[in-house]
């Protein structure tokens, strides 16, 4: 069995919301992204699959199973991207849960319990900061106040939604997790631990917890030339203290890492002092103790370099995903299936996020990981060989068919 129709696949999504950099962008409510979901929709119903999207923008495809009541063995990642990102993240899980369920059909196994692959909607959180939106609503979590979010054209989400055929009012019933039993995730390693040990394969032991802001920083904008340095009231020259004390303060502290990765100023002329910084914070550590540790991090920075610069500031918080810990009765399952496959069994902290993690509040959840070349993600040059696709592919589908047979 070779893995040339995944690789086929995966060239094919990735000249979907394709760039000329070799990137890939797919945010959330995206005709992009609708494209890649109709993309999956025609070849899981060509499979033979119920396919539909529903109104969180998850495409849920659907094969029944021979004791249709039982609870469902789920396979799942994402399709959306980071802006300008890799093919690789998240769209390698669900078209290798594709391959996975063609491999099955070709087999001629008949599943007993129904057998699921869902694409999650906005895994990336790019355009509205609500990370795992789509796996959210799936679990049944109050998504409504979100949806006053506007993105940064001036979009409220619930517009979006809108003008990409979902109704907000049907989020409710994308709460689907009551007729789950387990859910699996592959997904490239995003660092470079699998390169290094020369391994093809990880199983997954937890993830890192991750909690996102939004920082206002209000100044008074003027006059570049002739407003005296020591009376600026400089938005950005704030922002910027900000972004040094994160960093400074995530190099001192084991564990933590802190990013600012977008950020407005206005009113954005040459020669205005900018009055107005609005910027996002990412901050990741690997328990619960860590995330509240970030969180004074973050209040005291801000509050501090307010202070100092003469600022008016405004903190909101915009997600928070506990660390996770994924199932044990599962990592040992895809251990065995590893070992069964040939290869050698190397378990991994995630220092991303994943759906992974809000299913796995739920129901019994696991991952697979595949080697990231030189552990790049969330860039262009995001790239997994398709040598490591088939050990992972050996995997899950061995491991679907211990749950589901
Ligand atoms: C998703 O890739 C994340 O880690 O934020
Ligand atoms: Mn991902
Ligand atoms: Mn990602």
């Amino acid at each position: 069995m070779t893995s040339e129709r995944l690789a086929g696949w995966v060239d094919e999504m990735g000249a979907i919301g394709g760039r000329p950099s070799g990137g890939v962008t797919r945010v959330a409510w995206s005709p992009e992204l609708a494209a890649a979901n109709e993309w999956l929709l025609t070849r899981a119903r060509a499979l033979g699959l119920k396919a539909a999207v529903d109104a969180a923008g998850n495409v849920v495809c659907q094969w029944t199973g021979s004791a249709p009541k039982e609870s469902a063995v789920v396979i799942g990642s994402h399709l959306d991207t980071v802006p300008d990102g890799g093919r690789y993240d998240g769209a390698l899980g669900v078209l290798s849960g594709l391959e996975a369920l063609h491999r099955l059909k070709e087999h001629g196994f008949a599943p007993r319990r129904p057998l699921w692959l869902v694409a999650f909607n906005d895994e990336e959180g790019t355009r509205y900061d609500a990370s795992m939106f789509g796996s959210r609503a799936f679990t049944g979590a109050d998504l409504s106040h979100l949806l006053d979010r506007v993105d940064s054209a001036g979009v409220p989400l619930r517009e979006a939604m809108r003008r990409a055929g979902s109704d907000p009012a049907d989020l409710p019933g994308c709460a689907r997790i009551g007729q789950v039993g387990c859910y699996l995730e592959l997904h490239i390693e995003q660092g470079a631990r699998l390169e290094q040990a020369a391994q093809a394969v990880a199983v997954v032991s937890k993830i890192v917890g991750m909690r996102g802001y939004v920082v206002t920083l209000r100044g008074k904008p003027n006059h570049a030339g002739t407003t005296p340095t020591d009376l600026r009231r400089d938005a950005l020259a704030g922002a910027a203290r900000v972004v040094l004390a994160l960093r400074d303060a995530a190099r001192a502290t084991n564990g933590l890492t802190t990013n600012v990765g977008r950020i407005e100023i206005r009113p954005g002329g040459a020669n205005v002092i900018p009055g107005f910084a609005r910027f996002t914070v990412d901050a990741r550590a690997p328990d619960a103790e860590g995330i509240e540790r970030a969180d004074e991090l973050v209040h005291q920075a801000v509050v501090k370099v307010s202070a100092d610069e003469g600022l008016e500031h405004d903190i909101v918080e915009t997600f928070t995903h506990p660390a996770t810990q994924l199932d044990l009765g599962l990592r040992e399952m895809l251990a065995r299936h590893v070992a069964a496959a040939g290869a050698e069994t190397l378990e991994l902290v995630s220092g991303a996020g994943h759906d992974a993690m809000v299913l796995a509040a739920h129901v019994p959840a696991a991952m697979l990981f595949v080697p990231s070349r030189a552990g790049v993600s969330h860039a262009p040059d995001e790239y997994t060989s398709p040598t490591f696709y088939e050990p992972a592919l050996t995997v899950l589908v061995e491991t679907i068919m211990e749950l589901a047979g």
